[in-house]
């Protein structure tokens, strides 16, 4: 395209559904405030939108984690997540969310206008249905075991087990997780997006068009969806949390319509905001589009949601720069493992902590820009973080600053000195040639989205300092001056570079680090105008004779027992979370599983034949983890019992409990055994279970009415 006469740029909207970890800062987040910090030092014309992703089942299913409604949790998280990017400088023009009525509206509409004109089509299809809540079943309201590893804990889209993705249907035994009853198959309707109808546009789109400009991981994450054939893919669903399809009660938009479409009313709120025209930016072909996303949203961004725009006569994408994953510690990052280190915590243990802590902000923004998984995986380790901090941070740039001041105080009464031109050497002459170049190749890369090495030219070019000043020794010149008073003119040159480096330092780290460009900027004593890209590679950037002020530490050393207690707590916070899913059963604390059943009659109640036993054995089931295999002496026979409560008790703390036995259910096969009653548990508000038994011993086989 011509230049751009003005950029949109988006992060990924996150679930408000729970805190978000560092993953995802270094993913969607960190590259995408480099980059608009850089446009806006260009002085460019940009919008940084981000917000709130508010709907999809992930909401409802964290409300019913945390025993409360899917509102509350939108409202408990968005303000949070909104205020740890503010911490980490995450410098959003919006924020917005996708629960506003504006978004609603405006999500709305976009489906009417591609419904009207035929864009979208309606389609019959069976799906699971639970009949004693009465409702059709999400993906994720789904389990059962999985095809591919035989996990148990597989969910309708995917198996968190061995990570496939599934589709309900592929499901062995699926159970519903609202109620715990077996789907029924029922018939629905929907509204599908036929992908396959625009196979040619993507096809040109993407695999020519930007097959040399776009990341190869992404563009060969795009050939493969294309290659393996587009489907029409289903925009609404059949739940109750969402923006409500048009004309429809019981229908609302698939999530993953309606975010994409959250980017558009973000800007329209922005623009309101600020009482400025929100179309040029959706609908002017002289406007760059760029999606910052992780690896898991690439169909999303570059094939379903640009088909949409295309259909409704928007802008598409220039670049969807998506990173890859980020590991932790040798293993996959994730909040509901306890194997991940949130934002929320990153904030509370090193930046509310201290004074000046905004400099911890940059510390991590440095490390995960360092190790950000831009071609592929990477690794994030408190070690890794740890040797970034003290030896480049501290060990090279905060260095050069710090000598800078200390020299040019001492040796230059705190002033700028002069250069004197007629004395410069080759030395000199290096340094500036590298100060322009440097900033030449951080500016071609930064227009690459290649930040890691942008970055890593920034300290090099600190790096370059301190080898300047190690040649020309300041300190030394100053104690032979008696002798040789010419020697000031030498000082006052490396000084006056060493300045100036520091002037165009502040410059090119102000995208990655902007706590620390600010407070060299205070050092400095000069405004933040200073800081216009246009300046970087300017050698004249502070006066000769400017006062400046003392030094300020850049950056502190982070200890070793630092690093060491942050991992000892991830361990336990993991270590915490597997003991929890073990004695809770997931499932069971849904509240829904707690509402009162429909009324029977006594002859119902009659027909249950209930009786006391003592359990004589019990023992673990081969590859099944909740079962535990019982034998009940029941006073008149002996039953082998098969119940799921194996995540509750151990075996061997049972034998001789007296328990309450439903005796004439219908015999059923657990894992090859067969089953000839229930013991009955009573579930308390956590989810833990307990034995129901008389108050004292009474005989075995005793009935219970
Ligand atoms: O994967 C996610 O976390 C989604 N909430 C991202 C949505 S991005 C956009 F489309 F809104
Ligand atoms: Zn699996």
């Amino acid at each position: 395209m011509n230049a751009p006469k003005r950029y949109l740029i988006t992060s990924a909207l996150p679930y408000a559904n729970g805190l978000k970890h560092i993953g995802h800062l270094a993913g969607a987040y960190i590259p995408a405030d480099i980059y608009v910090r850089y446009l806006r030092a260009q002085k460019r014309d940009v919008v940084f939108v981000c917000g709130s992703d508010e709907h999809g089942t992930a909401i409802p299913i964290q409300a019913m984690k945390e025993g409360t409604t899917a509102q509350a949790i939108i409202d408990k998280y968005h303000p949070i997540i909104e205020q740890n990017f503010k911490d980490l400088g995450v410098s959003f023009d919006i924020y917005h969310r996708t629960s506003s009525p504006l978004h609603h509206e405006t999500a709305r509409e976009f489906f009417t206008a591609l419904n009207e004109k035929g864009d979208l089509e309606i389609k019959e299809s069976e799906q699971y249905f639970d009949e004693e809540t009465k409702t059709f079943l999400a993906d994720r309201f789904i389990k059962g075991t999985c095809p591919n590893c035989g996990s148990d804990n597989a969910f309708g889209d995917q198996c968190e087990k061995c990570g496939k993705s599934l589709s309900p249907d592929e499901l062995i035994n699926p159970v519903s997780t609202l109620s715990g009853a077996k789907p029924v198959k029922k018939g629905t309707s929907h509204w599908y997006l036929p992908l396959n109808r625009h196979e040619d546009f993507l096809r040109k789109w993407i695999l020519e068009e930007h097959k040399e400009d776009w990341r190869p991981t992404v563009v060969g994450q795009c050939k493969s969806w294309i290659d393996g054939g587009l489907m029409p893919r289903a925009v609404t669903r059949d739940l109750d949390w969402g923006i409500k399809v048009p004309g429809s009660d019981s229908k609302v938009l698939y999530v993953w319509f309606d975010a994409p479409i959250g980017y558009i009313s973000a800007t329209k709120q922005w623009a309101a905001d600020k009482g400025k025209d929100w179309k040029p930016y959706w609908y002017s072909e002289d406007t760059k589009l760029v999606h910052f996303i992780g690896k898991d949203n690439i169909v999303f961004h570059c094939i379903i949601f640009p088909v949409m725009l295309k259909l409704n006569g928007n802008i598409l994408p220039e670049n969807v720069p998506a990173n890859e994953f980020m590991n932790l510690e040798g293993d996959k990052m994730s909040t509901s493992r306890g194997w991940s280190i949130e934002m929320d915590d990153y904030i509370n243990d090193w930046i509310k902590k201290e004074n000046g802590g905004e400099s911890l902000a940059d510390v991590l923004r440095y490390y995960l820009t360092q190790i950000a998984p831009e071609t592929k995986d990477s690794e994030f380790t408190w070690k890794g973080f740890q040797d970034a901090n003290n030896s480049e941070l501290v060990s090279i740039f905060g260095n050069f600053i710090n000598r800078t001041f200390v020299l040019m105080h001492k040796l230059c009464a705190g002033k700028v000195p002069k250069f004197h031109n007629d004395i410069a050497d080759d030395i000199d002459k290096k340094l500036m040639e590298d100060i322009k170049t440097a900033s030449v190749k951080v500016t071609a890369l930064l227009e690459e989205y290649k930040f890691r090495d942008a970055m890593f030219e920034v300290i090099d070019l600190a790096r370059k300092g301190n080898q300047y000043m190690q040649k020309k020794e300041p300190w030394i010149l100053v104690k032979t001056l008696n002798e040789n008073p010419d020697n000031q003119k030498l000082i006052d040159n490396s000084l006056h570079l060493c300045l100036q480096l520091t002037a165009n330092l502040a410059i090119l780290i102000n995208p990655f680090l902007p706590f620390t460009a600010k407070k060299m900027l205070y050092m400095m004593k000069v405004v933040e105008k200073m800081l216009d890209w246009e300046n970087a590679g300017k050698l004249n950037l502070l006066s000769v004779g400017y006062n400046l002020r003392a030094p300020e530490l850049l950056f502190r050393k982070i200890e070793d027992t630092e690093v060491e207690e942050q991992i000892a707590k991830l361990k336990a916070k993991s270590e915490a979370l597997k003991a929890e899913s073990k004695t809770l059963n997931v499932e069971s604390v849904e509240p829904l599983a707690l509402s009162v059943k429909p009324e029977i009659v006594f002859d119902d109640f009659a027909k249950i034949d209930l009786r006391v036993g003592t359990i004589l054995t019990a023992e673990k089931v081969a590859k099944a983890d909740k079962l535990l295999k019982l034998t009940v002496d029941l006073g008149f026979e002996t039953r082998t019992i098969v119940s799921g409560i194996a995540f509750h008790f151990n075996p061997e703390d049972i034998i001789g409990k007296q328990v309450t036995v439903v005796i004439n259910l219908a015999p059923r096969k657990m894992r090859g055994i067969e089953s000839n009653g229930m013991i009955l548990m009573a579930e308390d508000k956590s989810g833990k279970l307990h034995f129901v038994n008389p108050d004292n011993k009474v005989d075995d086989g005793s009935s219970v009415a």
